[in-house]
C-alpha cells in the first residue's frame, strides 16, 4: 500500500493520476470531506490534516511507502514533523519527499531544507525529490494578467530557469515508489533546457497568436502586486526571494534524473505550452 498525501494538490492530483495508471495500490489524503468523497474511482480516499494526528494515523495502516507532500507555506517543517512522527511510531514505511531545488540559498526550500534534516535524523529510509520551478506556475499563477492584459510580471531578470514539468516529476515520483534501490537518494530534477521570462514570452505569444509580454519589476513594486493580490507577507517574501535566485543564475543548472529515471527526455517548454494553450 502506497500513501499518497496531498492529493488535492497540483503534484499529488498528478501523482495520483499516473500511479493509477500503471496499477499501483494506494490511498490518498484529502484535507476536505468533499474532495474526499469525490476522489478517482480505484484508490482509497481518506481525510488527513498533518496538524491533526488523530486524523494521521488511521491513513498510516498497514502502508509500505508514503509520497509526501507538504504545502508551500512557512510552518511547513512544522507539519511535516507532526507527520513524520505519527510515521516512525506506525513502523518503517519508506517517505518519498517533494523538497526544492535551492537548499539553503532560498527562503522556500530552506524551509523544505529543514524537514528533509528532520526526516534525515527519524531514521526512516527516505528520499528526496528536489524539482525546480514548475512550468505550471503559469498557468496557476500568471494565466490571468496573461488573458487579461497578455503580459506576466516577475522580479528575475533575465535569470533562466530549468523549469520543470509537473508530468516529469510525477512520473519520476511513481518509479521511486514503485522500485527499490531509491533509499537515501536526492534527485535534483529539472526540465531539460533553460529560459528566460523573455523567451518564455516569446514562446507563449507564438502560441496564443498574438504578443505576450514579461514585465520585469523591481522587487519591491513585485512584493507591492503579490501583496495586492492576497499572497500572505511571508509567501511574497519567499516569492521574491526566490526570482532572486533565479535572477541570479542559481536554478539554471540542468540534471539528466528526469532521463534516467523516467527513460525519456524531460517535457520541452514548447510541449508544455501547446498542451496547456487553453490558458493563454
Ligand atoms: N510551485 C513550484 O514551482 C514548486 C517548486 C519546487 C517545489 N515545490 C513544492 O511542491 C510542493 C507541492 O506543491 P503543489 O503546487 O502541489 O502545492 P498545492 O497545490 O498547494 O498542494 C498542497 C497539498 O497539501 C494539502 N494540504 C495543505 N495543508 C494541509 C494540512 N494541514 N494537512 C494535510 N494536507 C494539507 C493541500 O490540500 P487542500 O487542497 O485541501 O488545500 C494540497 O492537497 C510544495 O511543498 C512546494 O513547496 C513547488
Amino acid at each position: 500500500m502506497i500513501l499518497i498525501t496531498g492529493a488535492s494538490g497540483n503534484v499529488g492530483r498528478e501523482v495520483v493520476k499516473q500511479a493509477l495508471a500503471v496499477g499501483l495500490n494506494i490511498r490518498a489524503t484529502f484535507q476536505s470531506p468533499d474532495i474526499a468523497a469525490k476522489a478517482p474511482a480505484g484508490l482509497e480516499g481518506v481525510v488527513m490534516d498533518y496538524a491533526k494526528p488523530d486524523t494521521i494515523r488511521p491513513a498510516l495502516r498497514g502502508v509500505e511507502k508514503i509520497f509526501l507532500v507538504g504545502p508551500p507555506v512557512w510552518d511547513l517543517p512544522a507539519l511535516e514533523a507532526n507527520f513524520i512522527k505519527e510515521v516512525r511510531a506506525a513502523g518503517r514505511p519508506h517517505v518519498v519527499k517533494i523538497s526544492a531545488l535551492g537548499g539553503r540559498e532560498s527562503m522556500f526550500p530552506s524551509r523544505h531544507r529543514d524537514s528533509e534534516e528532520n526526516i534525515e535524523a527519524s531514521g526512516l529510509p527516505y528520499t528526496f525529490l528536489r524539482p525546480n520551478g514548475f512550468m505550471q506556475n503559469l498557468v496557476n499563477y500568471n494565466a490571468g494578467t496573461i488573458r487579461s492584459q497578455n503580459a506576466f510580471y516577475g522580479c528575475q531578470g533575465n535569470g533562466a530557469v530549468s523549469l520543470v514539468d509537473i508530468r516529469d516529476l510525477a512520473a519520476v515520483a511513481v518509479i521511486v515508489l514503485a522500485a527499490t534501490g531509491h533509499e537515501g537518494k536526492s534527485y535534483t530534477l529539472t526540465g531539460g533546457e533553460t529560459l528566460t521570462n523573455g523567451h518564455i514570452a516569446e514562446k507563449l505569444s507564438g502560441i496564443a497568436g498574438h504578443k505576450i509580454s514579461y514585465v520585469d519589476l523591481p522587487p519591491t513594486e513585485f512584493k507591492r502586486v503579490l501583496l495586492s493580490a492576497g499572497t500572505p507577507e511571508w509567501s511574497a517574501d519567499a516569492l521574491v526571494d526566490l526570482q532572486r535566485l533565479y535572477r541570479e543564475g542559481k536554478a539554471s543548472m540542468v540534471t539528466d534524473n528526469v532521463e534516467r529515471l523516467a527513460g525519456r527526455k524531460p517535457i520541452t517548454f514548447d510541449q508544455f505550452a501547446r498542451d496547456y494553450a487553453f490558458a493563454w
